[in-house]
């Protein structure tokens, strides 16, 4: 069938789908999760990975999305990943993971094998005992290993995102900028956002867009790289060059103090099959009613337009307006 854009209430053409493959994790990041007490979603109502495929499809031959991320919680938890990948693969779209990458050793060839292309590892510190406080887990090695074994399987790009926390890890700008600068990875700094699960979140502990780049500024010569399109990372490249790799670029993603809405071509289907046309919204619409009532694909596609017709201009954080969205990162989706 022939392909039929997805076009959103502001005229924005959706192009990206990101599936979340679970909402566990091996990790309590604090931004993200509390230490203890996450309620997981019963398996039951886990999407299998057939529903998630025949949802992916329509997306790709209907609706002409042609990128899909898989993510989590921790994607690499998910019993028998790299079938799904193998499955999700055979659709021909450019397939990206987000992953912490504590087991990434143990998968990352199975992964490209079956077709994965393109990795994005989070790495908020070098510091072993900071990574521990920010984790709750004492795996900065095995995250570097899993790097490296990235790094080695061939996936390309290899890219790292740290979020950047006020007084936790903002010390830790350069020495990861220059981390990837030496084994020629992308680092991308996201501003911290309003989705930890402890409602936590202040405006003063986010460190922007502009004081990341005046802070790696003073340390590397830099060249901002116009045209982000519809990609969150605003980009900058190092210009003296002598680095391995495409380390060539750093990212900055400024959700908060220069939201990029606008240029949005993202949404979003949740592990239990609720899809979200913002990491922000309130709202959900339950695919997995229709995938399991045995509705017709046309539900399926009715459903999808129904749903990226209420996608929102953006979000409002910082504003009174903005409320926070009941599920965490980890029950989203990154
Ligand atoms: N703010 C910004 N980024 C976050 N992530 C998780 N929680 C937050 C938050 N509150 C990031 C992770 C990972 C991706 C999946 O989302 O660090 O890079
Ligand atoms: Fe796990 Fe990612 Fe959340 Fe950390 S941010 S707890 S690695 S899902």
């Amino acid at each position: 069938m022939a392909a039929q854009d997805l076009v959103d209430p502001f005229g924005r053409t959706i192009r990206d789908l990101r599936i979340s493959v679970t909402d566990r994790c091996n990790f309590r990041c604090t931004y993200c999760m509390p230490e203890e007490g996450m309620q997981w979603m019963p398996r039951s109502e886990i999407l299998t990975f057939e529903e998630i495929e025949r949802v992916a499809r329509l997306f790709v031959e209907r609706f002409g999305v042609d990128g899909i991320r898989l993510t989590g919680g921790e994607p690499t938890v998910r019993a028998h990943l790299p079938v799904l990948v193998a499955k999700l693969a055979r659709l021909g779209v450019d397939m990206a993971l987000t992953t912490n990458g504590a087991t990434f050793r143990n998968l990352a060839h199975e992964l490209r094998e079956a077709g994965l292309r393109r990795v994005n590892i989070s790495l908020d510190t070098l510091d072993r005992a900071k990574f521990e406080q920010m984790t709750r887990r004492d795996e900065l090695p095995a995250v570097l290993d899993g790097i490296d074994a990235a790094i080695e399987a061939g996936f390309d790009p290899v890219k790292i995102n740290a979020v950047v926390q006020r007084g936790v890890n903002d010390d830790e700008i350069v020495p990861l900028a220059r981390f990837g600068r030496e084994r020629g990875v992308e680092i991308r700094f996201i501003e911290f956002m309003p989705l930890d699960a402890a409602g936590n979140w202040l405006h003063d502990d986010v460190v922007g867009q502009d004081e990341i780049v005046a802070r790696l500024a003073a340390e590397f010569p830099l060249e901002p790289v116009p045209a982000r399109g519809a990609a969150p990372a605003d980009r900058w490249r190092y210009t003296d060059g002598g680095f391995v790799g495409g380390g060539g670029m750093v990212g900055v993603i400024p959700t908060v103090t220069k939201p990029f809405c606008g240029d949005c071509d993202r949404v979003r289907l949740t592990a239990d099959g609720q899809f979200r046309t913002c990491l922000f919204e309130t709202r959900e619409f339950d695919v997995r009613e229709v995938l399991r009532t045995g509705g017709s694909d046309d539900d399926l596609a009715a459903l999808i337009q129904r749903a990226v017709g209420t996608k929102w201009a953006g979000h409002q954080i910082g504003q009174v307006t903005f409320v926070k969205p009941r599920r965490t990162m980890s029950q989203i989706g990154g």
